[in-house]
């Protein structure tokens, strides 16, 4: 097999030349970034959008949307989005002539989700429709749809009933006690994929000022300083899924401070079947690159025939 062959993907039923997908709100609107030499978009697997609501929503008033941390970034840009009809007109058509598009939506409640999902399944150029459930429930006192069973259920279905013409992908919050009981009753809902995981809830705040350094107070911390819990709960995920006989049906797609090879694989073993890259974008745009030539060595030097290789994904040797 040749070498790009063995890093052909299939993520419920959607074919991607590679594993490496861009994280929504990491990769703008994906053409940003066809202007940086040393990257083609054409070589990764898909970009998938900034969070989209019905409307053009501003998010978090600047001065004090994002600040470093060690080994990662707080961020709370709020969910700024350019609208549903901007990203159909301007957007999906742009980017889609370079890869794979997913949307991904974000809204305040079931309604709007199941409404922009409605619109988004006429599109024919998205490859599948991403749903962050770490969105405050309006209806609910604000609380996050993903960290209630009962709520990530109504709002998958919700979604799934006006989307048959793309893959549903429920992206998963880790600001949850028991993230399995979450992704089954997103399946249970009808997601077709999961992506896991979002940012981790953190804050942090300047002594001399005692002010925290976010307008917004909280935060969501991604970058490297997440890796080891997106790596646990990827591997609690595809624990659970392999109990319930539905590992090899419902992919994953690990996500959370990926910035080498070494990294991605980590995922791959704990159990998903691609993964995405967001904070290092901002610091190194050509990082998928480096990570794809390092995956390609690996499979060779193991004599896996393909990065969907059994003896890969969630192959790792847990102790008992
Ligand atoms: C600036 C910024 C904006 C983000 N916006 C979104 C978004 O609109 N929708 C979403 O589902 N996730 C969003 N995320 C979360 C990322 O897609 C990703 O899940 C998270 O950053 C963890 O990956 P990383 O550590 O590789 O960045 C955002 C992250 C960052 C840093």
């Amino acid at each position: 097999m040749k070498k790009e062959d063995k890093l052909r993907v299939n993520i419920a039923g959607i074919k991607l030349r590679n594993p490496i997908l861009m994280a929504s709100g990491t990769y703008g609107y994906g053409t940003e970034y066809t202007r940086i030499e040393g990257v083609d978009l054409r070589e990764i697997g898909g970009v998938i959008l900034k969070g989209t609501f019905l409307k053009p929503r501003k998010g978090t008033a600047p001065p004090f949307r994002a600040v470093e941390t060690p080994a990662g970034m707080l961020n709370a840009i709020g969910l700024e989005s350019c609208g549903i009809d901007d990203l159909i007109n301007e957007k999906i058509p742009r980017i889609s002539r370079f890869t794979r598009v997913f949307a991904n939506i974000a809204d305040g409640s079931i309604d709007e989700y199941a409404e922009i999902a409605g619109i988004l399944n006429k599109v024919s150029e998205l490859s599948g429709v991403e749903v962050n459930i770490s969105c405050p429930n309006v209806q609910k006192g604000g609380q996050a749809f993903g960290t209630d069973p009962k709520e990530a259920y109504r709002v998958i279905r919700a979604v799934v009933r006006n989307c048959d013409n793309h893959p549903v992908i429920a992206k998963l919050t880790p600001n949850v006690t028991d993230i399995t009981s979450i992704a089954l009753a997103c399946v249970e809902a009808g997601a077709n994929a999961l992506s896991l995981i979002n940012t981790v809830v953190g804050m942090a705040i300047d002594v001399s000022s005692k002010r925290p350094y976010l307008t917004n107070n909280y935060g969501g911390l991604s970058g490297p300083a997440i890796k080891p819990i997106g790596v646990a709960r990827v591997c609690q995920v595809y624990q659970a899924f392999k109990k319930n006989g539905i590992s090899s049906k419902i992919p994953l797609i690990g996500v959370g401070g990926i910035s080498s090879g070494k990294d991605a694989l980590e995922y791959i073993l704990a159990g998903a079947r691609a993964v995405q890259l967001g904070t290092i974008n901002f610091r190194n745009p050509r990082a998928y690159r480096e990570i794809l030539d390092y995956i390609s060595s690996y499979l060779i030097s193991g004599g896996y025939r393909s990065i969907s290789d059994r003896r890969l994904v969630g192959s790792v040797r847990l102790y008992k």
